[in-house]
């Protein structure tokens, strides 16, 4: 008998949809290992998942979509990885950029920027100032990023507001924390999907994700298209999401502390 093909991700409900997915995208190193290719080879295909992954989400109308392209610990690898990487990235932001500013999608990064090499940061710049005014889909991608390094920045800052009298201490409720956050202008995150059957942060969005659902896949993250992203999706339409009340409540529609505000206080 034949099989079926999966439902495309138009079938997906839009009311249904997250409006901010974030990915962990691992396995590139193993999905190379496996053929037998340098490591770069899997980053390579990788980041034709990126350019898949991309596109179905601009084309489904998900706000936010963050990837986390380089941690803050990745600067740790064998050199010539990170130099590829950074080869990789320029290529990425010089190839993509015509598709980025046609389809109306606004480049944002977060992280430690500073520290990519001109060859990475001077296009990376180039296309956030330029894409600015785009607002149907905003892709963040997290380079030199880590959540620990952005909430140790958050307090610094705080602590900055504070000693110079602009910030009482009694003022830091955690809307007010997460509004120092390099997130604070990206919609609550609602999803992370991880690939490569890993079931950890890994350092990623730790404040944000508080009542993310989290989706983990055993596939890695070169083979990860359209459809694997489809079904994640479907697997997040799903989930009941509580903020710390019960099904109850919910049902009978007392959601006053639905979304992040009240879901600080909740389980
Ligand atoms: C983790 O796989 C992946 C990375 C550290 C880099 C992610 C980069 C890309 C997907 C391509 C470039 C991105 C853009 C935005 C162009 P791993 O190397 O840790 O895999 P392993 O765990 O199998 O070794």
């Amino acid at each position: 008998m034949a099989m079926m093909d999966p439902a495309p991700p138009e079938a997906l409900r839009p009311s249904a949809l997250p409006r901010h997915v974030a990915v962990i995208m691992d396995g590139n190193g193993r999905w190379a290992s496996a053929r037998g290719l340098p490591r770069i080879e899997g980053h390579r295909v990788g980041a034709e998942s990126v350019r898949s992954v991309t596109r179905t989400a601009r084309k489904l109308g998900i706000q936010a979509l963050t990837l986390y392209a380089f941690s803050a610990q990745n600067w740790a690898r064998p050199p010539a990885e990170v130099a590829a990487l950074m080869e990789l990235l320029r290529d990425y932001l010089v190839g993509e950029r015509g598709e980025i500013l046609d389809n109306d999608i606004r480049l944002r990064a977060i992280g430690d920027t500073g520290r990519l090499p001109a060859i990475a940061r001077d296009p990376l710049e180039a296309l956030i100032a330029d894409s600015a005014d785009n607002s149907s889909m905003i892709l963040t991608l997290a380079l030199s990023y880590g959540g620990r390094e952005s909430i140790a920045a958050a307090c610094r800052q705080a602590m900055i507001e504070v000693k110079s009298g602009q910030r009482a201490p009694e003022s830091m409720e955690p809307e007010a924390f997460s509004a120092l956050l390099p997130t604070a202008a990206l919609p609550p995150l609602d999803l992370v999907i991880r690939t490569s059957g890993e079931r950890r942060l890994s350092n990623f969005l730790l404040w944000e994700a508080a009542y993310a659902e989290l989706y983990f896949t055993d596939e890695l993250w070169p083979d990860f298209r359209r459809e694997s992203f489809a079904a994640a999706l479907r697997d997040y339409e799903q989930r009941e999401r509580r903020f710390g009340q019960t099904s109850a409540q919910l049902d009978a529609g007392h959601d006053t502390m639905a979304g992040e505000k009240g879901a600080i206080a909740g389980t």
